[in-house]
């Protein structure tokens, strides 16, 4: 037995009907160490770390703990045997404050709020943490949140702690904030698995990668000893060609013009702030900002869900002729023939209907659009059928909930229907979140094809090196107003960085 050896799977299998989520998998996990569990969207990640923590009971296989076996039925068994997980959607009563959030369903509920708060104000000062323990959960910030979820596991006594993709909802400088408790608890001797689909982070976190594929556990390697490269290939079973090809399409036309946008929300914060730029089609326009700087609003503005105060929203047609969108319903603009396609941030609120069906979410669009959408009469069976073959969606059939899909596969849905509506413009929020790395260059290549087709397409991306490698020109965001338009051919990460801080960038440096 290997001490340092927290807990052991060994010949896990969980089946959901007939699909095979876990095959037979062996996997340990050490004190001391942070463990990246990597594979495909849909290989088994999830479902594999939801055993750990209590919510499914394995078909077959074992759990050792300290190389005794343990049987873990519920969530209450994991914390009891110090196992706790940080699940990729939030468990937390919105109206709790965060304190009446951590020590929920614990006999703690008795103790007096200073008690409590002392308790949680020495978990915070450990691993250096910042939370108002009287915070309600709707006040905070997506990563305000997600640190509440995190001291309420450490505050039940969790010594293994599981992260499923902590990052993806973050911004880089909380995502460098988050590594640095993770590595605080390394050093305490806490055992940490992390999901996550960014390479770069494995890569910087991690003592170890297990790969996952298609259910199957493929091999534990350590971090220092492999590279982004190698390990994209153990996911896919193959070689992959890990680079974005970014031909020049011809002649752009402008295709949508923007003008002195401005939008404030409705406790009177100005969201855009006079925004102005042409897209083009057969262009990518990438869109850059830290968090929150007015992407969510933009698109949605020019898409007609975001009230807009000022400026004006043009459609440029064929024939050259502008057509004025400010003060259209999404229902208006589809029926004026504009062809204007959204991915949005939020894919099962604004995108999908979780408790439908691939075809069932098909027919949704074309009946929203009215007839005529589908190039060659596809039916929507048909075009479901489509996107599930040529984007390699996992599901069982056309007809099982988007809801029970892995993330990235609701994601490969959402961006195909969109594509399948042939539009002019097509406008992407963070398309590739939660995609692994094969399926989100399959959305890259998606983007270039429609861009070569003569889209408009605009990206709002997260990630500098993507949006450097795949578009043609970036708006910089910064605090609503935007900051500057660059070429990205020859801008540099550092140039945009600035912008994305300083409005103007390096002109008012
Ligand atoms: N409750 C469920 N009912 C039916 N099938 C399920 C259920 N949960 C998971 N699955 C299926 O099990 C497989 C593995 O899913 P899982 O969520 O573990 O993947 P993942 O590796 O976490 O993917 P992602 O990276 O997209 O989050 C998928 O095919 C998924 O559709
Ligand atoms: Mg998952």
């Amino acid at each position: 037995m290997n001490t340092s050896c927290a807990i052991e799977m060994r010949g896990i299998t969980k089946r959901f009907g007939q699909v095979v989520a876990n095959d037979s998998i062996d996997l340990s996990i050490k004190r001391g160490e942070i463990l990246s569990l990597l594979g495909e969207n849909g290989s088994g990640k999830t479902t594999l770390m939801n055993m750990l923590a209590g919510i499914y009971q394995p078909d077959e296989g074992e759990i050792l703990q300290d190389g005794l076996p343990i049987a873990i039925r519920s969530p209450k068994d994991a914390y009891d045997h110090g196992i706790g997980m940080i699940h990729q959607h939030y468990k937390l009563v919105d109206v709790f404050t965060a304190a009446q959030n951590i020590v929920l369903g614990l006999n703690d509920q008795k103790l007096d709020l200073k008690s409590i708060n002392a308790k949680v104000k020495a978990i915070c000062d450990k691993y250096s943490f910042v939370i108002d323990p009287a915070m309600k959960i709707y006040d905070m910030s997506v990563s305000q949140k997600q640190t509440v979820e995190i001291v309420k596991v450490l505050y039940r006594g969790a010594d293994i702690l599981i992260l499923d993709e902590p990052t993806a909802v973050l911004t880089p400088q909380e995502t460098d904030k988050l590594f640095a408790v993770l590595h605080n608890m390394k050093a305490d001797g806490k055992a940490v698995i992390i999901i996550t689909h960014k390479l770069n982070e494995v890569m910087e976190i991690s003592d170890e990668v297990a790969v996952l594929r298609k259910g199957k556990y493929i091999g534990t390697v350590k971090t220092s000893e492999t590279d982004p490269q190698a390990l994209t290939d153990m996911m896919v079973g193959h070689a992959v060609v890990l680079n974005i090809d970014r031909p020049k399409f011809e002649k752009p036309v402008p295709r949508l013009k923007v003008q002195g946008l401005t939008c404030i929300d409705h406790e009177g914060i100005t969201k855009l702030d006079g925004v102005s730029f042409t897209a083009n089609g057969g262009e990518i326009l990438g869109v850059a900002g830290i968090a929150g700087s007015g992407q969510k609003e933009l698109l949605e503005s020019i898409s007609g869900l975001y009230p807009v105060k000022e400026g004006s929203v043009s459609f440029i047609g064929g024939d050259g002729k502008a057509k004025e969108l400010v003060g259209m319903t999404p229902m208006q603009i589809r029926k004026t023939g504009v062809g204007m396609a959204f991915v949005p941030e939020d894919r099962l609120g604004m995108g999908l209907v979780g408790s439908m069906g691939m075809t069932g979410n098909m027919m949704l669009r074309s009946w929203r659009k009215g007839k005529g959408i589908f190039l060659n009469k596809k039916s929507p069976e048909d075009l479901a059928k489509k996107i599930w073959d040529e984007l390699e969606v996992v599901t069982p059939s056309t007809s099982f909930p988007v809801r029970r899909m892995s993330g990235g596969n609701v994601q490969k849905v959402l961006v195909g229907r969109e594509i399948a509506s042939q539009p002019k413009i097509l406008m992407t929020a963070y398309p590739v979140r939660g995609l692994d790395i094969n399926t989100s260059y399959t959305i890259y290549n998606l983007l270039t094809e429609q861009k070569m087709n003569g889209v408009a397409v605009l990206f709002v991306g997260e990630d500098l090196d993507v949006l450097l490698e795949l578009c043609d020109r970036i708006l910089v965001l910064c605090g609503g107003k935007v900051s500057g338009i660059v070429d990205a051919r020859s801008a540099t990460k550092e140039e945009i960085g600035f912008m994305m801080t300083t409005l103007g960038g390096k002109e008012n440096a």
